[in-house]
């Protein structure tokens, strides 16, 4: 593997659960595979799980980690080509991509859309400078249009919990007070559609994603129908795509709920968090046997585990 930025990175998704689950099980099997290699993380953006998990992935296989947060911690950076740089930048991303090449053999990259300019945020500008520039192979922490970490382990979830053939799983829309990117929900459809499941996707008019991602999908605007007999339930928030990173509604009807549960086919819960307490879903279902995040979280150790193995394994 020389990159990992969509689905179509990760090849067999079954045989890559499969691996995932293999390394659950013995997560050291492979400690001496990242010896004497170097993983960076560069974020431009907060992280709790990606964060870790990462750490946690890595060490299992014998990587170093250096981590460089953007914000504070490095030169403000510059993407034009061509500027005169007499501003407020210090650094071009031409020199920064290269010196993080020079320093690691895998460079991992977290960079949000900006939610302003669709065709700018569509552009995918940083992660694709680093790809660019760096000359190593690099993995999407969530770009401005996707988030396939965490949809690998969404999948490893799903199938883990799943106790019949082809569950219904829904995802639905979810009120925030902030204008929140599309990456987690587009991803999802992505990867979930190579799964055996029954996908279906709710969210109020005006929500429709990005048709990339939802073609073939199942699309329900009555929130009641798509989760009756749900076998999962995935809430999630984001901002309009078509009035591109605006909050139209901040509807409590969506908020997922104790009662809206009972009408489905006890399903699981799940979120990829952070989540925003009785905002998005009550507390009577995050503490309740319904609700799977913590082992969706978990889980996220040991899809990266697979991605980092697959790239170490194509370097030797
Ligand atoms: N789900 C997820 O990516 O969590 P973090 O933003 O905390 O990394």
């Amino acid at each position: 593997m020389k990159q990992f930025l969509s689905v179509a990175d990760i090849g067999d998704l079954k045989a890559a659960i499969a691996e995932a689950r293999s390394l659950k099980e013995d997560p050291f099997a492979h400690s001496a595979l990242g010896q004497r290699k170097t993983l960076g993380l560069v974020f431009f953006n907060n992280s709790l799980r990606t964060r870790l998990s990462m750490q946690r992935a890595a060490r299992n296989l014998g990587l170093d980690v250096i981590v460089l947060n953007t914000g504070g911690d490095a030169w403000k950076l510059e993407f034009a080509d061509g500027t005169v740089m007499d501003g407020g930048t210090a650094e071009h991303i031409r020199e920064a991509a290269a010196v993080l090449g020079a320093y690691c053999d895998i460079i991992a990259v977290r960079a949000f859309p900006g939610l302003q300019d669709r065709d700018d945020d569509e552009k995918e500008e940083i992660l694709s400078s680093i790809i660019r520039h760096s000359g190593k192979p690099v993995i999407s922490m969530e770009s401005a249009t996707r988030h396939p970490l965490q949809s690998f382990a969404d999948c490893l979830t799903v199938e883990e919990f799943r106790t019949g053939a082809r569950p219904r799983v829904v995802l639905t829309w979810a009120p925030h007070p902030r204008a929140l990117p599309h990456s987690v929900a587009n991803s999802f459809l992505e990867w979930m559609r190579h799964m055996d499941v029954n996908l279906v996707l709710t969210h109020p008019e005006g929500y429709e994603l990005n048709p990339a991602f939802t073609e073939g999908v199942q699309v329900l605007h009555d929130r009641e129908e798509a989760l009756a007999s749900a076998d999962f339930v995935y809430a999630k928030n984001w901002s309009s795509y078509t009035s591109y990173g605006e909050v139209l509604t901040r509807d409590s009807e969506w908020m997922v709920t104790a009662e809206d549960l009972r009408h489905t086919a006890n399903a699981h819960f799940m979120h990829c968090l952070p989540v925003r307490r009785n905002v998005v879903v009550e507390d009577a279902v995050l503490d309740s046997d319904h609700s799977i995040v913590i082992p969706q979280a978990e889980n996220r150790i040991w899809t990266a585990q697979v991605v980092l193995k697959r790239m170490l394994e194509a370097m030797n």
